[in-house]
């Protein structure tokens, strides 16, 4: 009898952590983690199994196919902006090719099990590219496809896997003698900068935020590679996770689209050094700008338009700029480092 669970790649980053907690907090016990290193020691008791490996191995993939019984697949693994900028092939082996084995995974879950399992896929505001900053600065906030000319190689793997993952959804095998009824049911959410109490993002170019505060709270002094009024919209790690499980949990029908936009705030990135600096008053925060990265997050805009994911889903974040910091960020930051 194979194991029925709900997997989840790329287990041990950022996402994967809050993830895999709150999951665990909500009652379920049939977890099944896969990431390239052993998973992390704060979350090993929450999960069922944990398969250390590559998402390319598809061997490893096969084995995990006979030996489990996958109803839903949450699919974090990649590799973020800034890493990719300097190995674009790479991450766009791991990005693209690792999406596709896993997209073929929950195609023949979904053909073995009779049902459509769901596919929930985390995209990125990385996938617009706003052709300057004056335009940045002057259009309404960005819905979901408006000005999709990525510039990173992150931003067109996540673009275009949101396209593979619709394609496997709903075109797949189309010319076939005889179709096979069950294909998955791919859904996808681009989210704006992340911030997490708990982990530090390693390779994004939204990291500034997180860095800012986590540098803070160590007591590090910390040089921002943006300037203080770059601005792109950010989501605290606990409306990030609240975002894929009401995605995941959406009635089928009541979803208007495969992609949704969510936010929750749009601060400076000077805005966000001085609540730092309030709530931190030893933060040593400065800005030296680093045109290559400054020039990315220059490239995605300034605000994201959710109105879809508001209206099919019933998306709404939890946390705005002072609660997310005053009620969350500041408090476990302030317990992660035993500040007193
Ligand atoms: N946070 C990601 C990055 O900076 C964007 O989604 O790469």
């Amino acid at each position: 009898m194979r194991k029925k669970v709900i997997l989840i790649t790329g287990a041990n980053g950022e996402v994967g952590h809050g993830l895999v907690s709150r999951l665990y907090e909500s009652g379920e016990r049939s977890i099944l983690t896969l990431d390239i290193k052993p998973l992390d020691d704060a979350l090993s008791d929450k999960v069922q199994a944990h398969v250390v490996g590559d998402i390319l191995d598809t061997a490893l993939l096969q084995r995990m196919m006979s030996e489990y019984e996958i109803n839903a697949v949450f699919h974090l693994a990649a590799l973020l902006s800034t890493r990719a900028e300097f190995t674009p092939e790479a991450a766009h082996r791991v990005n693209v090719e690792g999406t596709l084995n896993l997209l073929h995974l929950a195609v023949e879950q979904s053909r073995w099990l009779g049902y459509r399992v769901t596919f929930i896929f985390p995209s990125s505001i990385a996938v617009y590219g706003i052709p300057s900053l004056a335009i940045k600065n002057s259009i309404p906030p960005v819905k979901e496809d408006e000005y999709c000319q990525p510039t990173t190689m992150y931003g067109c793997n996540k673009l275009y896997c949101e396209h593979l993952g619709r394609y496997y959804s709903a075109y797949y095998r189309r010319l076939a003698a005889s179709p096979e009824p069950f294909t998955l049911d791919f859904r996808a959410i681009r989210f704006p900068g992340l911030i997490s109490a708990v982990t530090v993002p390693s390779g994004g170019t939204s990291d500034y935020a997180p860095e800012m505060l986590h540098s803070a709270a160590q007591g590090q002094p910390y040089n921002a590679f943006v300037d203080e009024d770059t601005r792109i919209p950010f989501m605290v790690m606990p409306d990030a996770t609240k975002a894929l499980l009401l995605l995941a949990a959406a009635p089928a029908e009541n979803l208007t689209r495969s992609i949704y936009n969510v936010t929750s705030f749009a601060p400076s990135a000077g805005e966000i050094a001085d609540i730092v600096r309030r709530a931190l008053p030893d933060a040593d925060i400065s800005f030296d700008p680093e045109s290559k990265r400054k020039d990315i997050v220059d490239s995605w805009p300034a605000q994201m338009d959710d109105t879809a994911a508001r209206r099919d889903w019933g998306w709404l974040p939890d946390y705005g700029l002072t609660s997310a910091f005053d009620d969350y960020l500041i408090p476990a930051i302030r317990q992660r480092y035993e500040m007193a």
